[in-house]
């Protein structure tokens, strides 16, 4: 497989935290203290109520937003529901599907993924699909057999420029909100063992040029040994994305030689 440089990213996750005065002030802070990193694209993911204000206050950085979720339909009778171009209204440039706490909590299924993923695609999104085993998966030999699950299910089908455009995280459930991040190595292979569905369902070019986000506990002192493995392409944050400094920090890793 011949080896593209793949730009990182460090996206941050709000969740279900933060109101719009505490999104401004957030992105306020965090912006300074990210403006010398052109290495990497920074986003953050607030919660839908928070989205504008992010926009307003991200305006004149490099800070991009994304939404958390989207309904794949264009508009209609869905109530609690947003479209892809509603975020791009709202200012987004990416959009997070198939979050595990999505699968987990709020029936999210592969299929939904897709279709997800198509309308953001359609509308201009980023779209940012996650995957991931949990601890059982993990603990009965299920990892691989899962991811592939995920991501056939999910992306199979999307057109070689379609594929070009998404990142893909890979978030092994047992890790988020834990502590118990994955040892690097842990994360290099499952990023290894996606690298190459995508080449297999793909191509060997597409493949290389993906880019593969890890997530789950990632915070300031462990992102080095992370960001050190080559098929990790950057981070999705939760936690340490709460604060300008935390998250700042895990922007300025240094790049590998
Ligand atoms: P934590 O960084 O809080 O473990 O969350 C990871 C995550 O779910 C990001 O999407």
């Amino acid at each position: 497989m011949t080896r593209q440089t793949r730009r990182r990213v460090i996206a941050g996750n709000w969740k279900m935290y933060k109101t719009q005065a505490e999104a401004r002030a957030l992105v306020s802070a965090l912006a300074p203290l990210v403006a010398q990193a052109a290495h990497c694209d920074v986003v953050v993911a607030p919660p839908f109520t928070a989205i504008v204000a992010a926009v307003e206050a991200a305006r004149g950085s490099s800070i991009a937003v994304s939404g958390q979720d989207l309904f794949w339909e264009k508009e209609g009778a869905f109530t609690g529901e947003v479209s892809a171009a509603m975020l791009v209204d709202a200012g987004c440039r990416y959009v997070i599907i198939g979050h595990s706490e999505r699968r987990q909590f709020f029936g999210e299924i592969d299929d939904s993924v897709h279709k997800k993923t198509k309308a953001a695609l359609v509308a201009g999104l980023i779209p940012i699909v996650c995957v991931g085993e949990t601890l059982q998966e993990r603990e009965s030999g299920a990892t691989e057999a899962v991811l592939d699950r995920q991501f056939r299910g999910g992306l199979a089908g999307l057109t070689p420029g379609e594929f070009s455009r998404i990142l893909v995280a890979y978030e092994p459930v047992w890790a988020i909100g834990t502590g118990r991040v994955a040892t690097p190595e842990q994360a290099a292979a499952a990023h290894g063992f996606l690298r190459e569905l995508a080449a297999s369902v793909f191509s060997a070019e597409l493949a290389s040029a993906l880019r593969i986000l890890y997530g789950g506990s990632v915070k300031p002192d462990n992102i080095a040994g992370l960001m050190a493995q080559e098929g990790l392409d950057g981070a999705l944050v939760g936690g340490a994305s709460l604060d300008a400094k935390s998250f700042a920090a895990i922007v300025n890793c240094p790049t590998r030689k």
